[in-house]
């Protein structure tokens, strides 16, 4: 399982080329943090990788605490932050940690913050229970009283779930961003209806023949009640929930499960 949550992030200029397109759910966030903060504040971003989201909210004037397990992610996080202007670069402290165990130091009880968020299917790299619920306690123990703590995970996708695991999907030509090489990439996966984890291998040919390498990725699906479940067991309570990353409810036909949860005060 451990494979399936580095491989895919060792190639973190490949990771930037493949999702350079992905913008939507960076204005999702930058506006989370508008509406949730009133003004600049404090942020901590959560398998923050090359910093897709944690440098735009930077530029808008938070302070992020990007945290990630991934050396090459965060390598190339922190050269990008290298060129970034002085107030901006100033704003980004970047910590090499785990989900399941982080502690981001500050305080006497290690630093609090207003805001937590996890972007882009990070939660899927928890694959038990006893994961999920030792991130959502770290996450709890560094929120202040009333904060929120915002992520995303994928819909489950029935008929993408019960694919035919030999056949290649979704099979693209591009050219590799650091080698320059004509590349085809496809993929399959086999999904474990028990353990809900898809053990997704990413494959990738050279155009011209020679030999080609798999890339295993594997993502743990949330279905919508379970989640909500998972989430109350630990001690939050969903404020609001969104199908797509432009505020509309979650229905049927989306592609992702956007939660936004409170701690439940103590009484
Ligand atoms: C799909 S990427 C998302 C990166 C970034 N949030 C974005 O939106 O581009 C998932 C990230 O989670 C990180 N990750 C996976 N498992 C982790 C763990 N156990 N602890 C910390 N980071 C983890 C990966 O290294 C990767 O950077």
């Amino acid at each position: 399982m451990d494979a399936g949550s580095r491989e895919h992030y060792a190639d973190a200029a490949l990771y930037d080329y493949e999702y350079r397109r992905r913008r939507a759910d960076v204005s999702f966030y930058r506006e989370v943090a508008r509406r949730r903060l009133g003004g600049p504040g404090r942020i901590l971003e959560l398998g923050a990788g090359t910093g897709r989201v944690t440098i735009p909210l930077a530029r808008d004037g938070h302070e992020v605490v990007a945290l990630d397990q991934s050396e090459a992610m965060l390598g190339r996080l922190r050269a990008r932050v290298d060129a970034l202007p002085g107030a901006v670069r100033n704003r980004i402290a970047i910590l090499r940690g785990d989900l399941r165990s982080f502690e981001v130091p500050g305080g006497e009880k290690g630093a609090k913050f207003p805001l937590a968020i996890a972007v882009f299917n990070v939660l899927e790299h928890l694959y038990t229970r006893g994961e999920l619920m030792a991130c959502l306690e770290r996450v709890a123990a560094h929120l202040e009283e009333g904060g929120a703590f915002v992520f995303d995970v994928q819909l489950p996708d029935l008929p993408w779930l019960s694919r035919d695991p030999d056949r290649r999907w979704a099979r693209t030509r591009f050219t590799d961003p650091s080698t320059g090489r004509a590349m085809y990439y496809s993929t399959n996966h086999d999904y474990d209806p028990i353990s809900q984890i898809a053990m997704i291998r990413l494959f990738y040919d050279p155009v011209d023949g020679g030999p080609g390498r798999v890339v295993k990725l594997s993502q743990r699906k949330y279905f919508p009640a379970e989640l909500e479940a998972l989430v109350a067991h630990a001690g939050f309570r969903v404020t609001a929930r969104y199908g797509d990353f432009r505020f509309a409810p979650l229905t049927a036909g989306a592609e992702s499960q956007v939660l936004v949860c409170e701690r439940v005060r103590r009484r």
